[in-house]
């Protein structure tokens, strides 16, 4: 069996269900989710400097800088262990990410082994986003759509919060996809002449995802699965 470290790249609009998917890929394959949206919110909610100057953009659905985005992103690569390999969610969302990211994995020696795009139509993904909530509080924090009153009445019992994420408001939402199709979607034709780029339909339930997924990473690397 090959261990060489998975380098993969999970891409799609908002909703599509990256973050959702990444859970069952660091569970089955040896890689370390990085999400930038998650680095972004953490700083955020420190109060650091650097959350204070993004707060406001992301709340609009706006993207962070490159001049930002890119020395995060650098910094979080280069604590990976030589044996660990990293799925990254929401990196690159624009073509100067994209070249420094090349650059970066270059320096590391660790180059790009599959994009993965999620492809999602426009109703679910605003279904998906606007129905979002955060049970939050006694305990680990629970993603929940609003319409499972199971979930909510859960949510409730245990004491916890219903949160939304503040670009979660139906104006963000679609915020966040035109920026999306204009910004990040044109993406794929940076990466499609390397053979790497796999699409996956990404509506019915997040396993039947996973396992389109799955299929998809060991078309690309048949022998690299950890389990
Ligand atoms: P980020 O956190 O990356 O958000 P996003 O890309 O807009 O995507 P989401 O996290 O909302 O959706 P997702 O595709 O991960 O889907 P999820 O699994 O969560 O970025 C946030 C912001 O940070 C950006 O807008 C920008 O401002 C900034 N930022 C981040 N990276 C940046 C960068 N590189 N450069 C500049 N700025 C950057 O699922 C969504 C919902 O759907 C969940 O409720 C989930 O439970 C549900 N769901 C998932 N899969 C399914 C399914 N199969 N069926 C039913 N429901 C599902």
């Amino acid at each position: 069996m090959n261990s060489q470290p998975l380098h993969l790249l999970l891409f799609g609009p908002p909703g599509a269900g990256k973050s959702t998917q990444t859970e069952f890929l660091e569970t089955e394959w040896k890689v370390a989710p990085i999400s930038t949206g998650a680095l972004l919110r953490a700083q955020v909610a420190a109060h650091s400097e650097l959350g204070k100057q993004v707060s406001a953009l992301l709340a609009r659905g706006e993207l962070a800088s490159d001049e930002i985005i890119i020395p995060l992103l650098r910094a979080r690569l280069a604590e990976l262990s030589p044996d660990e390999g990293f799925l990254l969610d929401g990196f690159p969302r624009t073509i100067p990410q994209a070249e420094a990211l090349d650059k970066i994995l270059t320096e590391l020696n660790r180059p790009l082994d599959a994009v993965i795009s999620l492809e999602l139509g426009t109703t679910e993904a605003v279904n998906r986003l606007g129905g979002r909530r955060i049970c939050h509080g006694n305990g680990p924090d629970e993603i929940i759509h609003i319409n499972d009153e199971a979930a909510v009445a859960r949510c409730i019992e245990r004491g916890g919060l219903l949160v939304q994420r503040p670009d979660d408001l139906p104006n963000v939402i679609v915020r966040r996809l035109a920026v999306y199709q204009t910004q990040t979607e044109p993406l794929l034709n940076f990466y499609r002449p390397r053979g790497i780029v796999r699409t996956i339909d990404a509506s019915g339930s997040p396993q039947e995802v996973a396992r389109r997924v799955t299929a998809a990473i060991q078309e690309i690397h048949p022998l690299t699965k950890t389990w």
